[in-house]
């Protein structure tokens, strides 16, 4: 089979990682739209463009699947992107849905770019699901500047984190939400940074878990394949 995996950047590799230790034996294309990342701090309408632009791009490359391994992309153009393209299309959302199943009193914090956040998709899940009202949201737009220019653990980043997460009360937190693919290469920072008692969680084992059942239901896929990935990226201008 061959699987489309998009991301604005470096973040979707996180998710294609994941993707390669349960399913082997595809064709892979990554594509990182590197021209026009960061995504979150942008205009919704301008973001969205930039998208069906590179799934276009995609879609001429003969894909039976794609995932969108950015929850940005998701939150903005999913909708648009099922109804113009007739190949599968699995998208990503912050992991509320666990943080909120295994909630056992205290707060979830969400962090994700401006436009997951502010987007409506994002609004109808809390509103669903946080009955109790026990989940907040923070932006960690820097983190994907960050991680595009490979930093993952200057002294720069770690002050970065410390000052977003240790000005709030974090102890009042149990569990908190990496809701970009880009800010999983700094989980373990994270997790050092708030102490044991808070649980760190991201939404890509879900997705990957739905890219597999899709697989096994529409595919016969032959494991001995050996695997390729094809690597794209828009470039920089
Ligand atoms: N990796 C993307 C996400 O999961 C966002 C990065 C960006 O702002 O471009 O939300």
């Amino acid at each position: 089979m061959r699987i489309a995996i998009f991301d604005s950047g470096v973040g979707g590799i996180t998710v294609l990682r994941e993707v390669l230790a349960l399913i082997p034996g595809n064709d892979y294309i990554y594509y990182a739209d590197t021209r026009n990342v960061p995504y979150g701090i942008k205009p919704k309408n301008e973001v969205k463009q930039y998208i069906l632009d590179a799934v276009e791009f995609l879609s001429g490359r003969n894909i039976q699947a794609m995932v969108v391994a950015c929850n940005t992309a998701t939150s903005v153009a999913i909708d648009e992107l099922r109804k113009r393209f007739d190949f599968p299309i699995l998208g990503m959302e912050p992991a509320i849905k666990p943080a909120i199943l295994n909630n056992t009193g205290k707060k979830i914090l969400v962090l994700a770019t401006s436009l997951t956040l502010c987007e409506s998709k994002l609004g109808a899940l809390i509103r669903m699901l946080d009955k109790n009202q026990k989940v907040e949201k923070l932006e960690m737009n820097k983190l994907v500047e960050y991680a595009e220019i490979f930093d993952f653990s200057s002294d720069e980043v770690k002050l970065y984190l410390k000052e977003k997460l240790l000005r709030l009360p974090i102890e009042e937190y149990e569990t908190i939400v990496l809701g970009c693919t880009h800010f999983i290469y700094y989980k373990r920072l994270i997790e050092e940074i708030v102490g044991k008692g808070i649980a760190v969680i991201d939404g890509n084992e879900g997705t990957v878990r739905n890219l597999v059942n899709m697989i096994q239901k529409n595919y016969s896929v032959d494991s001995k394949k050996e695997t390729t990935i094809t690597f794209y990226s828009s470039g920089i201008e």
